[in-house]
């Protein structure tokens, strides 16, 4: 018997693909090795949600609805009965941070806990669903790329599936891990507004986004490529690329940019915003600790936060 159910999710960072993976394109995405941890309790009544995780300003207040229905949805895709009552206590090293998955991760750690808790039986792959279920709550229509790497860990490429199908899902392996550095703009963004926004402009101007679309599909192809002969400088180069698309679909901001630009600057092989955009973080590709230094104490001189890790390290 636990005393407590408990369960875990990654964090992510997407080298290639975001926003287009959402509309079948193949994507890069790799697990980082901060996580989101979670522990349910029954309780008499109620969802009571203590969330002690680090994050930006205003980053609970802004995902707190998403984050109840996010868990209504966790318990309907699991068969809980929605009277019951739990206390769900929310921390872990992966901070708040819009563009690092942090709410597929907190949805697979939550899902977990909760399975553990109920004493339920439940395989990787049912996690998965359910908390692509669950991020339906945070990104309206999620591609299932946040949640994959939330469950799953490790660097992978991820294509899903046009008729609804399984995603296709690999593994990839880097000779290598490879030093990151993440800036976080400090600015919450609202994934479903911006998942919503790309949907919308493309529609309307298809001569303009069909072939920035297509763009992005050569370029995850080419990443894939880079990063299996480990041509960093090949693949610094696509992922400016990529940030240059992302740019033109309206997903970047002013600081996302800066920040970019800084890197690049100081010695980066490449850089660009991660994730759902708007605000959120950015990455640099940074080999070395020299160059992963010299790239964070330039992105925090500009008052902005860092995270420096690896990526492509086969633990997680
Ligand atoms: C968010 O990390 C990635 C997006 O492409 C949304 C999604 O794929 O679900 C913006």
């Amino acid at each position: 018997m636990t005393v407590v159910g408990k369960g875990l999710g990654y964090g992510k960072v997407i080298f290639f693909g975001e926003h287009f993976v959402v509309h079948c394109v193949p994507g890069i995405v790799s697990a980082i090795d901060s996580t989101t941890d979670a522990e349910v309790k029954k309780a008499v009544k109620g969802l009571n949600i203590r969330d002690e995780r680090k994050t930006a300003k205003g980053y609970s207040e802004e995902k707190r609805l998403q984050q109840i229905e996010s868990i209504e949805r966790i318990m309907k895709a699991m068969g809980v009965d929605p009277r019951t009552g739990l206390d769900i206590w929310i921390g872990g090293t992966l901070p708040g941070f819009s563009g690092l998955g942090a709410s597929a991760a907190s949805s697979v750690a939550i899902a977990r806990a909760m399975a553990q808790e109920l004493d339920m039986q439940i395989s990787d792959e049912k996690i998965n669903q359910i908390a692509y279920e669950a991020e339906k709550a945070y990104a309206g229509n999620p591609s299932g790329i946040d949640n994959t790497a939330a469950t799953y860990g490790g660097l992978m490429w991820f294509k899903k599936d046009r008729a609804g199908g399984p995603d296709k899902v690999e593994h990839l392996r880097v000779r290598r891990p490879i030093e990151i550095v993440i800036g976080s703009s400090g600015k919450v963004a609202n994934t479903k507004a911006m998942v919503e926004g790309v949907a919308e402009r493309k529609k309307k101007n298809p001569t303009k986004y069909d072939p920035i679309f297509k763009q992005a599909e050569n370029l995850t192809m080419a990443g894939r490529k880079a990063l299996e002969v480990y041509d960093l400088r090949k693949v610094g180069e696509l992922m400016n690329e990529n940030h240059s698309l992302l740019q033109q679909i309206e997903v970047s901001s002013k600081e996302l940019d800066l920040m970019v630009d800084l890197a690049r600057k100081q010695g980066a092989f490449g850089a660009k915003l991660t994730g759902g955009g708007g605000g959120g973080c950015m990455i640099a590709l940074t080999p070395g600790k020299d160059l992963q230094g010299k790239v964070a104490s330039a992105i925090k001189n500009l008052g902005f936060e860092v995270l420096s890790t690896k990526v492509g390290v086969e633990k997680y």
